[in-house]
């Protein structure tokens, strides 16, 4: 079915999304309040999620949530990873004390996966550039809804496919830790874009 829609977008549908662009900021779980996240929240910024662009509609992202008593085997999980891989045992309680506020902190953490479909019919490249517009739409939504967070990429997300229930063609890109918080709006630092 094809939907018509006569209407054009007007300005002020640009600055208004302008405005959400504009203040989508890296917000960390230390300032994450205790509020928890309505289910329909998540249901939400899951669904923007999922209108992203991919080549031949593969839609190769996947999402596990993981919220309650999950958090606290993920954050044992992501420390065991460190003891395992370290010598540097100052920075190694540094790093124990990141992750237990991370994983304590957040009302959700999201594991952003992907799925390489046995059949190759895309590059990697357009797989993970899809994945990456699925997150920014997450991350859009989750604006709008007054949530915050950020994106993880700790090297530690290649031990957790057992966790997540990855199979074979699957990967975990990062953890994105997400709540409420009552930080100010604040315009990102950017320069201009180049020209050529
Ligand atoms: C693919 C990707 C991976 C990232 N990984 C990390 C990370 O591991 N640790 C971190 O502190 N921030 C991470 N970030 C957040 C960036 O540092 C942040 O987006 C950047 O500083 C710009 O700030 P802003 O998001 O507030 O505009 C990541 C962002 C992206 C897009």
């Amino acid at each position: 079915m094809k939907i018509v829609n006569n209407s054009k977008p007007k300005n002020q549908d640009l600055q208004a999304i302008m405005q959400i662009i504009k203040t989508r900021r890296s917000v960390f779980p230390q300032v994450f309040t205790d509020q928890p996240i309505e289910r329909n929240d998540l249901e939400a910024i899951l669904e923007a999620s999922n209108w992203a662009p991919t080549h031949k509609l593969t839609q190769p992202w996947r999402f596990v949530v993981i919220q309650g008593p999950a958090k606290m085997k993920l954050g044992n999980l992501l420390i065991q990873y460190h003891e395992e891989q370290t010598l540097d045992y100052q920075n190694l309680e540094k790093k124990k004390k990141k992750i237990l506020t991370n994983t304590s902190k957040a009302g959700a953490i999201i594991a952003i996966c992907i799925y390489r479909d046995e059949a190759k019919r895309v590059e990697e490249w357009e797989e993970l550039a899809a994945t990456a517009c699925a997150v920014q739409n997450l991350w859009l939504a989750m604006t709008a809804l007054g949530l915050g967070g950020y994106w993880s990429t700790p090297a530690a997300k290649s031990s957790l496919k057992g966790f997540l229930g990855l199979t074979e063609h699957e990967k975990c890109l990062g953890l994105f830790y997400l709540g409420h918080h009552n930080q100010p709006d604040q315009l990102a630092n950017r320069t201009p874009g180049r020209k050529r």
